[in-house]
This record gives structure tokens, C-alpha cells and sequence, in this order.
């Protein structure tokens, strides 16, 4: 039973006004959560909230949220007890009434429903990686994915892909995997100052040089690993792009890449040479958001040889994946969730992965607070993948160091990716 619900206005990693829950329980458990919030947001996601004064934070503050968290959702979430979190998740989006979660906000329903899941964990004696683990799955240690060099809408610089991440895949555990993260991340730096690079960071904290061709992030990269003495590859460290290719794509169709206008085909035949040229293991929104066509020839071309993420187009949504995956678009989703909006609709979409052989990588959003929720969650649901940004700013390696005390608490966890995506 919950007792009291409380939300204050804070800010997230890039200086923009979040919530901050925190909930009771009748038997005198409390928990906290603090909400994320993305920059290259799918056009489907869960809608949050924001006051639109424009004499406050540029109209993004968030008073009118936590206005709904202190009051209609405090009052029903209060007014009965819940069996379980699903319930209360059921309720709060049945309150809210429009299907996306704008009247009372998707940054206040997700607050409420990540607190009150800690809380629940912490009421039954557990910690959320062991009590959110679904019946029959497995827990595992995921391959941690660092964006070690940023462009897109996270930077400034003149480069169109948004992500460049580095995924330990042969590491033999979870904490020689941050091990490498860092260490390649230490080598790209070296390397880029030597190569007269700015080395400032973008917002999830990789690397923004002024380079234009994705190409040449990729090939300083396949360099900083080598440099730190590990075989680029996936025996020792892969890459994974998000290139995030709604943000280029024009709505006459075609995609803006380094000054060149591309087709879908163009698209596709330009990565077929990267996953050649480059030890690249995953690509995420590789297409627009509403390029399904495209999205099912490059799931052809491609998906046998890599992990091809929906993000954008799937926004943790489970129908939108179920359709998906008779559609044949795609072979994992990424998993965000505040995309979504609760923990119970974020668990539905990752087990509609798991019924179809789907893949599922765990994800922060490009604002976030250091609030390691999905690190917990990552593990529990033994999803194998998760995306944090770098192995720098707080923010981001409060993922990666809760991960670590997960590793150091259960020892037996098997680290990797699950099941046969490798
Ligand atoms: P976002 O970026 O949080 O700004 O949406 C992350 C991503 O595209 O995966
Ligand atoms: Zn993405």
C-alpha cells in the first residue's frame, strides 16, 4: 500500500528541468527514482509533460508533472492496495485515458512506476535486478555498449550519425568489460589529441571531433582499440552504430549523410560496406522511423550478418514490435523506459522479444539523472545488452558501477549476451 508520492523539479545531465519521485509505503518502505528524457525521440513514444511557460527553463520545466504525481496520481495510487505493479501501472495509464500518456505526462507515470517498483522490491527483502526477473528467465551481466564518440543531435560537430559504441564482447566478465571500455576510451582521446582533435564530449559523454565521414570515426576507433591492446572483433572489442537516421532523413525520403543525399538502397549498400570495412556487430535505427520498406530490405540484406535495433520505429512499444516482427523489420529492439511510459508495459515489450527471437538491449536516454534503474533491469530480464553512453560523466557510469556492485554481490551471474546472438 502506498502512503505517500512526492515529486520534486530537478535537473537531468544536460541541464534541463526532470522529476524526481519518491514514494512510501504503508510499512514504512521508501524509494526514489529520477526520470530520463531523450533528444532523438521517436515520434510514438510516450508524451512527456512540460509546462510551456515560456519564463521558466525555456518552457521545459516540469512543475505541471509533479503537480500530477502530488495530486491525482498520489490520491490513486493511495486509494487501494495493489497486488502487484502491473495493476498500479494499469491504473495510472487507465487515469491518464489518452493511450500515450499526455494528460498526466509519460515523465510523471514513469517516476511514479519506477519508485514504486524499487519500493516493492525493497518491501519483499530484494534488490530490483533479482525481484523485476520474469518467471523463467535467467539473470545475466549485460555486454555494456559505450558511446565513445558522439554526433548527431548529442554534438555539435558536422558528423550525422548520432552513436559510436564500443561493446566488449569477449570480455570475460562484466568488470574486464568496463576494464576495456575505458581503456579504449583512454586511446581514442590519446589518439585524437595527437591527431588535433577537440576532445570535448557530447551529451551521453563520447569524443565530438570535427570529423564529417562516419568512415573516419569508425577507423579511429578500430585504432584507439588496437591501441589499447585489444583484437577489434567480436573475440575481444566490437563496435555498434546508432546512427539515428530519422534525424537526417528528409521528408521527401531520402537520408542527409556528410553533404550527400542517399536513398534507402543508398542506405543499405553504404552499410553493407561498413559491416565489410569494420568490425561493426549492431546497428540501431539504421532507417527512419517510418522507412518500413526500407527497414524490411535492409533487415534482408543484413540481418543474418548483424544485430539490426529498432528504436526509433518500435519506441518499447509492444505492438509496435509485434508488428515488427511479422513484418520482418529488424532482429532486436532497443529498450527505453520512459519510451513507453511504465515497468510493466517496458517488461511486456522485452518479453515480446524473448517469445520472438528478438534481441533486447537495455537503454539510458541521451538526459538522464544518475539514477541506475536500468542497470537492475538490464540484468533482471537477462536481456544480455545495455547501452549507457561512455565510460565518463556521472551520470552514465552510475549504470556501469551499479552493474559492477551487481557482479560483485552475485558472483555467479553469467556475463555475455543471451541466448544465440552472438
Ligand atoms: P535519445 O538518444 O535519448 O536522445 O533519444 C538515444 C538513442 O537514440 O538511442
Ligand atoms: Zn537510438
Amino acid at each position: 500500500t502506498v502512503s505517500a508520492l512526492d515529486a520534486t523539479e530537478i535537473l537531468d545531465s544536460r541541464g534541463r528541468p526532470t522529476l524526481n519521485v519518491t514514494v512510501r509505503l504503508a510499512d514504512g518502505t521508501s524509494a526514489e527514482a529520477g526520470v530520463p528524457s531523450g533528444a532523438s525521440t521517436g515520434s510514438r513514444e510516450a508524451v512527456e509533460l512540460r509546462d510551456r511557460d515560456p519564463d521558466r527553463y525555456g518552457g521545459a520545466g516540469v512543475r505541471k508533472a509533479a503537480g500530477n504525481v502530488r495530486g491525482e496520481l498520489a490520491d490513486l495510487l493511495r486509494s487501494r492496495a495493489w497486488d502487484t505493479l502491473a495493476d498500479a501501472d494499469r491504473a495510472m495509464d487507465d487515469a491518464d485515458g489518452t493511450g500515450g500518456k499526455s494528460r498526466l505526462g509519460a515523465n510523471a507515470i514513469i517516476g511514479c512506476s519506477l519508485a514504486l517498483a524499487r519500493a516493492l522490491a525493497f518491501s519483499a527483502g530484494q534488490e530490483p535486478h533479482t525481484w523485476l526477473a520474469p518467471a523463467g528467465v535467467a539473470p545475466r551481466l549485460p555486454v555494456p555498449h559505450f558511446n565513445v564518440l558522439n554526433g548527431g543531435v548529442h554534438a555539435p560537430n558536422p558528423l550525422d550519425f548520432q552513436e559510436f559504441m564500443i561493446a566488449p564482447l569477449g570480455a570475460p566478465t562484466l568488470p574486464e568489460a568496463v576494464r576495456a571500455g575505458a581503456e579504449v576510451y583512454a586511446a581514442l582521446r590519446t589518439r585524437l589529441r595527437g591527431a588535433g582533435h577537440a576532445t570535448g564530449l557530447g551529451d551521453e559523454g563520447g569524443f565530438a571531433p570535427g570529423v564529417t565521414q562516419p568512415e573516419d570515426a569508425l577507423r579511429l576507433i578500430v585504432a584507439a582499440i588496437d591501441d589499447a591492446g585489444y583484437p577489434p572483433g567480436r573475440d575481444g572489442v566490437a563496435i555498434a552504430l546508432d546512427p539515428a537516421a530519422s534525424e537526417f532523413r528528409r521528408p521527401d525520403g531520402t537520408y542527409q549523410v556528410a553533404g550527400e543525399t542517399l536513398s534507402s538502397d543508398d542506405m543499405i549498400a553504404r552499410y553493407e560496406r561498413i559491416v565489410t570495412d569494420f568490425p561493426v556487430w549492431s546497428i540501431e535505427d539504421g532507417l527512419g522511423e517510418y522507412d518500413d520498406a526500407g527497414w524490411q530490405r535492409l533487415t534482408t540484406a543484413l540481418g543474418h550478418r548483424v544485430q539490426l535495433v529498432g528504436d526509433d520505429n518500435f519506441v518499447t512499444n509492444p505492438s509496435l514490435i509485434a508488428r515488427a516482427v511479422r513484418d520482418g523489420v529488424a532482429n532486436a529492439a532497443l529498450i527505453k523506459v520512459n519510451q513507453i511510459g511504465t515497468v510493466t508495459e517496458t517488461l511486456q515489450a522485452m518479453a515480446v522479444c524473448r517469445e520472438a527471437g528478438y534481441a533486447a538491449m537495455v537503454s539510458h536516454r541521451s538526459g538522464e539523472t544518475p539514477d541506475p534503474f536500468i542497470a537492475d533491469l538490464a540484468v533482471a530480464t537477462g536481456c544480455g545488452q545495455i547501452k549507457s553512453g561512455a565510460p565518463a560523466r556521472g551520470e552514465r557510469v552510475a549504470k556501469y558501477n551499479r552493474l559492477l556492485a551487481i557482479a560483485a554481490a552475485r558472483p555467479r551471474l553469467p556475463y555475455g549476451l543471451a541466448g544465440d546472438h552472438g
